[in-house]
């Protein structure tokens, strides 16, 4: 089974959007990194992004079954959404909350996680490095599991 790489709202705009925040690569050079450390671990990536927060409620549901683990930057709704928190804690996956961005280092709206409390850990601060933390996170966690 395939970890599963979620991102949320906005991140399609990845490279564009606000890049002293959120860095150059776009989400396909992001894919296209996941890809690659995924390869290095022996793990399949399925890599997804959607604006609809019932549509990466639907992804966590799928992932009950479809995954071995979850990795997800919900963005936004990190701090808004309930419906993820309870579709993680549904999932009882492996899973890892990550960010680009240091969202401690931001501003106050963007402390809390509703998703923290649902998953394993968190990552966060380390640009596109902590997508492949996340990826090596769920490969020890996976593997330990066996
Ligand atoms: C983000 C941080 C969130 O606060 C923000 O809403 C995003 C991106 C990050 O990757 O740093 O959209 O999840």
């Amino acid at each position: 089974k395939p970890v599963f790489v979620l991102n949320g709202p906005n991140l399609n705009l990845l490279g564009l959007r606000e890049p002293a925040i959120y860095g150059t690569a776009t989400l396909k050079d992001v894919a296209a990194r996941c890809h690659a450390h995924a390869a290095t671990l022996g793990l399949a990536v399925d890599f997804r992004q959607s604006n609809h927060e019932g549509e990466l409620v639907s992804w966590v549901h799928e992932a009950r079954d479809g995954a071995c683990g979850i990795a997800i930057n919900a963005g936004a709704y990190t701090h808004t959404s309930v419906a993820l928190h309870d579709a993680l804690k549904a999932a009882d996956l492996p899973s890892v909350e990550l960010h680009l961005s240091n969202v401690h280092k931001r501003e106050a709206f963007r402390h809390h996680s509703f998703l923290a409390p649902a998953v394993t850990g968190v990552i966060c601060g380390f640009g596109v490095e902590s997508y492949v933390l996340a990826l090596s996170a769920l490969h020890s966690l996976v593997s330990a599991n066996k």
